[in-house]
């Protein structure tokens, strides 16, 4: 538990790109590598390697049109347009996202993981720093698989026989999109998924814990009523400040978190001026308790 747990010592070292760790159990800022370059497979090798250690990643100082932000993200998996958001310069799949000087409200601004009120939640995002305010818009980052290894072996099995429903309309989460998640018609719509409460990450085979305050309505298996506190006791836990990095953003930096094992928070605090960022969005399958393919 809590107290029995500590940071990893050390990570991997690499051949070709350094990763240097951000805090005690996620995120690392990457360097020695442009990714508007077509870059060699050993070099996505190990940045796929470093996002499997770290979480999140992060690249500062890179010039990176749409294009060449869609073809990078591909190398690691099928790009998905964001649902119900319309995508930039002639891509299907890089939206903005932005908070004008005039507005109050910011895009996900609440601890979430990445649309999983899907059947599919995507593997993973990228997210890149084009216009930002003067001081202010950070972004949290929370590690999901300390979340689930620090918990007693009691709760963890019990979480593992249930099910969460997973729902785009939770009200916290659609006052954070505002006049920007419409669908036709101008309605919004909603979403709604069944996921396991534990994952297992496909390429790594660690257990994650896959609840968020986002979208995580109640579990299946319970009441509203028994999922509320166990839920309110789990949003709080994940997100304790020892599980967590804060990424404060310069122009041209880039994250790359995998949404299998990481959540995340912009923080708003900048109001009055514009925050503009460019995200692409990386397909993954159905998550399951399974374990991962050799
Ligand atoms: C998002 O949830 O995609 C936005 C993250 C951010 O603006 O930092």
């Amino acid at each position: 538990m809590l107290s029995d747990w500590e940071p990893p010592k050390s990570f991997s070292k690499y051949k070709h790109i350094q990763a240097k760790r951000l805090t005690g159990c996620i995120g690392a800022e990457i360097t020695g590598v442009d990714v508007s370059a077509d870059l060699p497979d050993a070099v996505i090798d190990e940045i796929t390697g470093a996002l499997n250690e770290h979480h999140v990643i992060f690249f500062r100082d890179q010039h990176l049109e749409p294009k060449r932000q869609a073809a990078f993200a591909s190398r690691f998996g099928p790009l998905i347009p964001y649902p119900m958001v319309k995508g930039l310069d002639g891509t299907d799949e890089v939206v903005p996202v932005v908070k004008n000087a005039d507005e109050r409200v910011n895009f996900g601004g609440i601890w979430h993981a990445d649309t999983t009120y899907l059947e599919e939640p995507p593997m993973g995002a990228l997210l890149y720093a084009v216009e930002l305010p003067p001081y202010g818009g950070d972004t949290l980052f929370a590690n999901m698989h300390i979340a689930y290894e620090t918990l007693s072996p009691s709760l963890q099995a019990y979480l593992e026989t249930l099910t969460v429903i997973q729902n785009s309309a939770k009200a916290e989460v659609t006052r954070t999109r505002e006049d920007r998640i419409k669908g036709e018609g101008g309605q919004r719509k909603q979403l709604i998924a069944e996921h396991p409460a534990v994952i297992t990450h496909p390429r790594t085979g660690r257990k994650s814990l896959f609840v968020n305050s986002g979208h995580t309505e109640r579990f299946k298996e319970l009441t509203m009523e028994e999922s509320e506190p166990l839920l309110k006791f789990l949003f709080a836990h994940q997100t304790r400040p020892e599980f967590t990095c804060r990424f404060v953003w310069t122009p041209g930096a880039l994250a790359f978190w995998d949404n299998y094992s990481a959540q995340h928070n912009p923080i708003n605090d900048y109001h009055g001026f514009k925050r503009l960022m460019h995200r692409v969005t990386i397909g993954g399958g159905r998550p399951s308790l399974m374990k991962a393919a050799e």
